[in-house]
């Protein structure tokens, strides 16, 4: 479904994206994980279209899509969260789903301006999908609280809601447990492979080596830019390289 070529990006002298070479397999949880500044975000920034590489191809179903800004890519189904939770904080939480919604309605500045008729008709239908996402999220009860006023691990959600509003093929989740607590990270689980089961292939960066040994099929890992290793996670816990650059850090729980 998503495959990178050689993707690199440098900022000044330092490569955040060293040459890697990745495949997604369409239907799968893909983990890509490691140490802190390993590149995991960067390499999200790329394939969402926020940063274009500085060499390498990204194909998504085979069609090359590095450089194409990040409404566009949203248009042709990638949808993604953010390691620092970007949401709409004045606006309520149905309001932040809706703001996802919007890539997929017709209707046009005029006419969403003068309100026309077909303008509410589209809104009433975008209104009851997006609650039914945050029904699935699980957060219906706070469809009217402003997202500032919600729980960490609730805007974490809230967050995934907004990018399932666009309806995409493949979802990028940045750290979704990060802040969360363990009954949370264990719903966050069951979300995941949920929203995998609806026919989402996702790609997962997480620290939490229990959910993401847990819920992936697949995973790559990153070390200073490089891909070290890739594999099914029983192979990557075994794997000495991974070891010695990540999972030995007692700092991962
Ligand atoms: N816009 C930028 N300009 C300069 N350097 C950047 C930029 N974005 C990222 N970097 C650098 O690229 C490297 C990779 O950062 P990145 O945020 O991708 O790491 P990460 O793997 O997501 O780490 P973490 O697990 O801490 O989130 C870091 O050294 C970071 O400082
Ligand atoms: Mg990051």
């Amino acid at each position: 479904m998503l495959k990178l070529e050689k993707v690199t990006i440098r900022f000044g002298g330092l490569t955040a994206v060293n040459e890697v070479d990745m495949e997604v397999p369409k239907g799968s949880i893909f983990g890509l994980i490691g140490p802190n500044g390993a590149g995991k975000t960067t390499l999200f920034n790329i394939i969402s279209g926020v940063y274009a590489p500085t060499s390498g191809r990204v194909l998504f179903e085979e069609k090359e899509i590095q450089g194409i800004p990040p409404y566009k890519v949203n248009k042709l189904g990638i949808a993604r969260t953010y390691q620092n939770i970007n949401l709409f904080k004045q606006m309520t939480v149905l309001e932040n789903v809706m703001v996802g919604c919007h890539t997929k309605t017709g209707a046009g500045l005029m006419s969403s301006i003068l309100r026309t008729r077909r303008q509410r008709a589209e809104e009433k239908s975008v209104r009851e999908k997006c609650l039914d996402i945050l029904h699935f999220m699980q957060l219906d009860s706070k469809i009217d609280f402003k997202s500032r006023n919600l729980s960490y691990g609730e805007q974490r959600r809230l967050e995934i809601a907004r990018a399932l509003a666009s309806e995409p093929k493949l979802l990028l989740l940045d750290e979704p447990a990060a802040g969360m607590n363990g009954r949370e990270k264990e719903e966050l689980s069951e979300t995941i492979r949920r929203i995998n089961e609806k026919g989402v292939t996702v790609l997962l960066v997480e620290h939490d080596m229990k959910l993401v040994m847990n819920v992936t099929h697949i995973i790559c890992v990153l070390n200073y830019g490089k891909k070290i290793a890739f594999g099914e996670p029983a192979d990557i816990q075994q794997n000495q390289e991974v070891i010695a650059a990540y999972l030995g850090d007692t700092r991962n729980d």
